[in-house]
């Protein structure tokens, strides 16, 4: 018989030998899926209530919308092994355990199904490229998706920086306490560089708040690990900006690199969390070149106006204009590129791991040294 661990009650060290009358059996979930559980649990996925089943999951892959026709661009699954599970069947309850042993939910098991992962891969990141960090995420999950709705039993606990994990009913409390009728949303699973903050000041120059919410759950390897990121996050709110105006708040979920559909996911998340706008930058949740620098925001002209319910405020790519002696896009510079400095975010995560500061028209001295010193930390 195998052995389970009672959360919702006793914490962690309660253990039993037997499961919870009518549990099915308990499966080993990674990271990823107890980031997907978090998100489900706290309403940052809503309408989504559990991992989606194969009606929701076939009209999202093909046309962006779940079966009832509500917008959806991305499959939310739960992937395990078919021959390890070939015993599941829909009526099942099964425990979601992580690899720490702790029991954080309950699937009721509602559709079990194989999917077509070369036509998901498709049309979800617009190519099969195993290169890809996402293509490569979908192929090496196992090969059985199990749907249904998730009850949440302990939610995991962030190594650092819980304060910061608030949950969308959280955050639209403090916008109202904060007295923020309009609120943009920011997306980011970087350090936030002088561009980024050219575009958020740009959009808190037309709403009350800012909501700085970056991506806390996994990211491709040679990212900025999220704790390090937060600090640096910190240390700028700290210096250069109106404290009054901008909330910091951890988003759990992990990074798809779905370029264009992620971008329409994350701006729906940022509507759970209560914001009225959202930023789209320069291939926004892009990787490599898989998209067009624009593709994330051309996307959003394939709803209907205010079918999102969220405002999309659209950024050109932005940087330093040495002739202009400040940051800018080519909507309101008129020099040409030799006085424009850009620079690659691989490069700059390159200059950062050798401790070279990047020049501070890229990166705040503050944010640089932040991310110098914690890079070198976690190495
Ligand atoms: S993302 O994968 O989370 O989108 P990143 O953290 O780089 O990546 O970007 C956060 C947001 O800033 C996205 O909306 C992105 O499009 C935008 N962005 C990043 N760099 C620039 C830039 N130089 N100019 C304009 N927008 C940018």
């Amino acid at each position: 018989m195998r052995s389970a661990q009672m959360n919702s009650a006793g914490g962690k060290d309660v253990k039993q030998t037997i499961l919870p009358h009518g549990i099915k059996k308990a499966i080993i979930v990674d990271k990823w899926t107890l980031s997907d559980i978090e998100c489900l649990a706290i309403g940052a996925f809503s309408p989504l209530t559990g991992f989606m089943e194969e009606a929701d999951y076939h009209t999202v892959v093909e046309t962006m919308r779940l079966a009832n026709g509500a917008v959806w661009p991305l499959p939310v699954t739960l992937a395990v092994d078919a021959d390890e599970h070939d015993d599941l069947v829909p009526g099942d309850s099964i425990l979601l355990r992580g690899e720490d042993g702790v029991d954080y939910a309950i699937l009721q098991v509602n559709s079990c199904f194989v999917p077509d992962k070369r036509r998901e891969a498709e049309l979800v990141f617009r190519t099969v490229d195993l290169a890809h960090p996402g293509v490569k995420k979908l192929f090496e999950k196992p090969n059985l998706y199990v749907g249904g709705p998730v009850e949440i039993l302990q939610k995991p606990r962030p190594e650092r920086f819980s304060d910061f994990y608030l949950t969308p009913a959280e955050t639209r409390e403090r916008f109202r306490e904060n007295g923020w009728k309009t609120v943009v949303g920011f997306q980011t699973r970087n350090p936030v560089h002088r561009a980024h903050e050219y575009i958020q000041k740009a959009a808190l120059e037309i709403v009350d708040g800012l909501f700085l919410n970056p991506l806390m759950g996994e990211t491709k390897s040679d990212d900025v690990p999220a704790q390090v990121r937060m600090k640096s996050y910190l240390s700028l709110l700290e210096n250069y900006y109106p404290h009054n105006r901008v909330l910091l708040g951890a988003f759990p979920a992990a990074m798809r690199y779905a370029g264009p559909r992620e971008a329409v996911f994350h701006a729906l998340v940022r509507k759970n969390y209560g914001c009225t706008h959202f930023i789209v930058g320069r291939d926004h949740a892009g990787v490599g070149d898989y998209y067009g620098t624009y593709d994330a925001q051309h996307i959003f002209s394939e709803f209907a106006p205010g079918e999102l319910g969220i405002q999309l405020l659209f950024f050109e790519h932005s940087f330093y204009c040495k002739a202009c002696q400040g940051m800018a896009t080519t909507k309101t510079c008129p020099h040409d590129k030799d006085s424009h400095m850009t620079l690659s975010g691989t490069k700059v995560r390159e200059m950062l791991r050798n401790g070279i500061t990047p020049p501070p028209e890229f990166t705040r001295p503050e944010v640089a040294t932040v991310l110098i010193a914690g890079l070198k930390a976690s190495k």
